[in-house]
């Protein structure tokens, strides 16, 4: 999640039996380094260990830079052996899927990087699937915090569709979007999934790079809180995405003057000033529409522990709802 998850809450989500993602987004290599560090710091590991995390790259940001300047982004990660790196929202997936892959031929690993892409369609999931050969496929529904395609379908439709066309020796299918609960997960479980993604929810843990103001604003939102929009990367000049993306986010006054056409100059001066006053009716909170069921801050290892029971107590009552004949 980028901007919202470092080094920190990655291993905090692997330490509690999870698998956590740290996001390269805007970050420069060196940046991207050091959160690779603190994630090994936290995960005590020594430098030559595989480091059990991922890293989550937007693909239009490295496709909008040199190829040199992609690469060593990409070498940041690979360097520190990550367990695996994460790709969306690109053009030109499948150019560093290929570079990851001759990296790891080259280095002759032994335990190769997996390899996650998200898709918003069933058209994307195949060629993922058979044409560039993922290890991990996560459906992104339309529900999603953060950046995601507009025309994504609810992620119940989305996950059935793809199961519907999937090969038998498909890889992995994970389920995200709008999850906060084991509940959610375990409906997700029996659709037919073979694990989720939670992004919002992990937002409003202590080790996440969100302010207080942020965080605050995510326990205040209610159900009908979220819209999708473009206003936030139009004030703050983030408008490069790929076509039909969007972002889904808390609705405020600033997604709401840019829709009404206020000079997007004017909109930006508000923007700035919200976010530094931390404004709740300002400043940018990535949330998908789950965000209603978050009642307050907890550490990342909580939040994991009371996922995993719930769904647990889920499914042990799904189980009993067939009694068999
Ligand atoms: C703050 C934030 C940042 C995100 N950044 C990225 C990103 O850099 N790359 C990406 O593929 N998805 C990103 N996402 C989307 C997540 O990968 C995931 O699909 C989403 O969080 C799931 O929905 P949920 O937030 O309702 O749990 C982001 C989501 C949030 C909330």
């Amino acid at each position: 999640m980028a901007g919202a998850s470092g080094g920190a809450l990655a291993a905090e989500v692997t330490a509690a039996g999870a698998f956590g993602f740290l996001a390269a987004g805007y970050l420069d290599p060196a940046s991207l380094r050091k959160e690779l560090a603190l994630a090994r710091g936290i995960l005590v590991l020594a430098a030559s260990d595989r480091l059990p995390v991922g890293v989550g790259y937007l693909a239009w940001k490295l496709e909008k830079s040199t190829d040199a300047e992609a690469e060593e982004m990409l070498a940041a990660a690979l360097d520190n052996h990550v367990q695996a790196i994460w790709l969306a929202f690109g053009v030109h997936i499948d150019k560093w899927i290929r570079y990851i892959r001759t990296y790891d031929e080259k280095h002759r690993r032994r335990d190769p990087t997996l390899i996650f892409v998200q898709v918003p369609s069933v058209e994307d999931a195949v060629v993922a699937v058979k044409n560039w050969k993922v290890d991990v496929l996560v459906a992104q529904g339309n529900e999603s915090g953060g950046h995601g395609y507009r025309a994504a379908p609810p992620l119940l439709t989305l996950v059935s569709s793809i199961l519907q066309v999937l090969p038998e020796d498909a890889p992995p299918l994970l389920a995200a979007g709008g999850m906060t609960n084991g509940r959610h997960v375990a409906s997700l479980l029996i659709l037919g999934a073979d694990g989720v993604v939670l992004g919002t929810r992990f937002l409003a843990t202590t080790a996440s790079l969100y302010t207080e103001a942020q965080k605050r604003a995510l326990i205040a939102a209610k159900s009908g809180s979220t819209v999708r929009t473009m206003a936030f990367d139009r004030v703050r000049g983030t408008v490069e995405w790929p076509a039909g993306v969007d972002g889904r986010a808390l609705y405020n006054s600033t997604v709401k003057d840019v829709e009404e056409g206020v000079d997007i100059h004017i909109a930006e001066e508000k923007f700035k000033k919200g976010v530094q006053d931390g404004d709740p009716d300002r400043m940018l909170v990535w949330a998908g529409t789950g965000v209603d069921l978050i009642s307050g801050i907890s550490t990342a290892k909580d939040v994991v522990n009371e996922l995993h029971d719930v769904t647990l107590e889920r499914l042990e009552m799904a189980s009993k709802l067939y009694t068999g004949n």
